[in-house]
């Protein structure tokens, strides 16, 4: 094929990014040719479920201009799309970037590229270019829908193609996505985040708030509905803030409830929700659905108002528990889940056990722990009063404890009731059971066949080993 099919290159999206598409295929085309086989790609993923659906964009751009998903990093392609919310996040990247380097001697056709959150870093991105000059291609979070656009620039410009913006106010919509499940999928409503906690890098790697259309939100579930998926969780780093930019403003709860009316969509879940912002308003939606899943994740970071007010959470201990007490009352048998923060700078052992109360006051379903990771950039890392590290250690293993105690309580109080299952997967260990998740999130394993995934079935919880669930299905619903 031409490779200059058109005079002119579109300038309005997503026009550009289907004619940069064509013209990466004929790239591809031509290497497949020389190697006698259609070329690999893979794309690891670090970091959390924005940057997965991010991935499924990565993965509907390379299958759509020719490349096959290999399931390792033996590819002709490797894609990592990196986190920076932790330390340990980036030392992983550094770390498989040591490996890549080796594997690239040995096959120098091949391509490297570097995305997501870590790669917003000024210092990363400088080390790359001094040290990772075997990186082809390097961009960010804000222009990740130009991907084929940059693809046809590794094939066409000699060096490392480099492409990373501050900011945007831009979605571009309607690009091609490979999703990883065929009946359950992720939906972005919105980007960004505008809180700035003291701890947290997000604001300045994923930039100002953008909320989508509820328009464009609704026409995308609806077209995965009918592509198969049963089950969708919205995205956004803060969803109860969704909608509060658009020139037409719309809240969170209205949307959910927009949402609700899609037939054939079974279940919706989301991700995150701010406590500060957390409305009556979507209480009451979440007390009458019927599809909103049983399961909210309210992170609390700390017990100790006095932290939440260094952390710049905007609400206190007591404003957290009277929230609980709201939301369990409206929705008796809600899964609560959270995240906490350990060691944040200043942090003593009254503040911690400020945490440790309110763990064994909302005993949670389920907590996602952290030590205090501190990011350059952050107003905490200015802190000079860093919690030493084998303070930090012992707290987060008294927390870890009473979490888990917690967590393994409230299963055990599900045992022998018959709940509704959305069936995921074949057991990896045992290929005779299927695993799938209550309303609540929760995980089942059971006796089951390849043919229940993507089915909601009725399964009895009989035996409950901690955190997961062995149990019989009863019927479909
Ligand atoms: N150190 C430790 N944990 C952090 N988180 C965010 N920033 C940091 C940090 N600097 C945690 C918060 C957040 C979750 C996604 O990651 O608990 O809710
Ligand atoms: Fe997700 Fe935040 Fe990590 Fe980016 S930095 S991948 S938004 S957790």
């Amino acid at each position: 094929m031409e490779k200059n099919m058109y005079d002119q290159v579109p300038t309005m999206e997503p026009q550009r990014q289907f004619y940069y598409m064509e013209k990466a295929k004929s790239y591809v085309d031509d290497l497949a040719q020389q190697l006698g086989r259609r070329p690999t790609f893979c794309v690891t993923t670090f970091g959390c479920q924005m940057n997965a659906r991010d991935s499924e964009k990565l993965t509907g751009i390379l299958e759509t201009i020719g490349y096959e998903a290999a399931d390792s990093e033996d590819a002709d392609f490797v894609i990592y799309n990196t986190c920076t919310v932790r330390e340990n996040a980036n030392n992983k990247v550094w770390g498989r970037l040591g490996y890549l380097s080796t594997y690239k001697k040995h096959h120098p056709h091949m391509k490297i590229a570097l995305c997501g959150c870590m790669m917003q870093e000024p210092e990363v991105i400088e080390k790359l270019q001094k040290s990772y000059r075997f990186v082809d291609l390097i961009f960010g979070t804000h222009n990740i829908y130009k991907f084929a656009e940059l693809i046809v620039a590794t094939f066409e410009q000699k060096g490392m193609v480099v492409d990373i913006w501050k900011d945007t106010d831009k979605i571009v919509e309607d690009l091609p996505v490979e999703r990883k499940y065929s009946f359950k999928s992720g939906v972005n409503i919105m980007f960004g985040c505008n809180n700035f906690c003291s701890y947290c890098i997000v604001p300045y790697v994923r930039g100002r708030e953008r909320s989508r259309k509820p328009q464009d939100i609704i026409r995308e579930i609806e077209h995965l509905v009918a592509d198969g998926v049963v089950e969708v969780m919205l995205l956004g780093q803060n969803v109860n803030s969704y909608g509060k930019n658009l020139e037409t403003p719309v809240t969170f709860a209205e949307l959910l409830q927009e949402i609700e009316k899609i037939e054939g969509l079974e279940r919706i879940r989301f991700m995150t929700s701010h406590p500060k912002d957390l409305s009556d308003e979507l209480i009451e939606v979440m007390s009458k659905s019927k599809k909103i899943c049983k399961h909210l994740h309210l992170p609390l970071q700390s017990g100790s108002s006095r932290i939440l007010k260094e952390m710049n959470r905007h609400y206190d201990k007591e404003q957290y528990l009277t929230l609980v007490e709201k939301i369990r009352k409206a929705v008796p048998d809600i899964a609560l889940t959270t995240d906490i923060i350990v060691g944040f700078p200043g942090e003593t052992e009254e503040d911690f056990l400020e945490t440790m109360d309110v763990v064994q006051k909302v005993r949670y379903d389920s907590a996602f722990t952290f030590i205090y990771s501190k990011r350059t950039g952050t107003p905490a890392a200015a802190k000079e009063e860093q919690v030493p590290e084998d303070v930090v250690k012992d707290r987060f293993d008294r927390l870890l404890k009473e979490v888990q105690s917690c967590a393994s309580e409230r299963a055990q109080a599900l045992t022998g009731k018959t709940e509704s299952v959305l069936v995921e997967e074949v057991n990896e260990q045992d290929s005779s059971l299927v695993t799938g998740r209550l309303s609540n999130n929760f995980v089942v394993h059971f006796p089951g066949t390849e043919e229940l995934i993507g089915k909601i079935v009725n399964v009895k919880l009989k035996e409950c080993k901690g955190f997961y669930f062995y149990g019989e299905m009863t019927g479909e619903v």
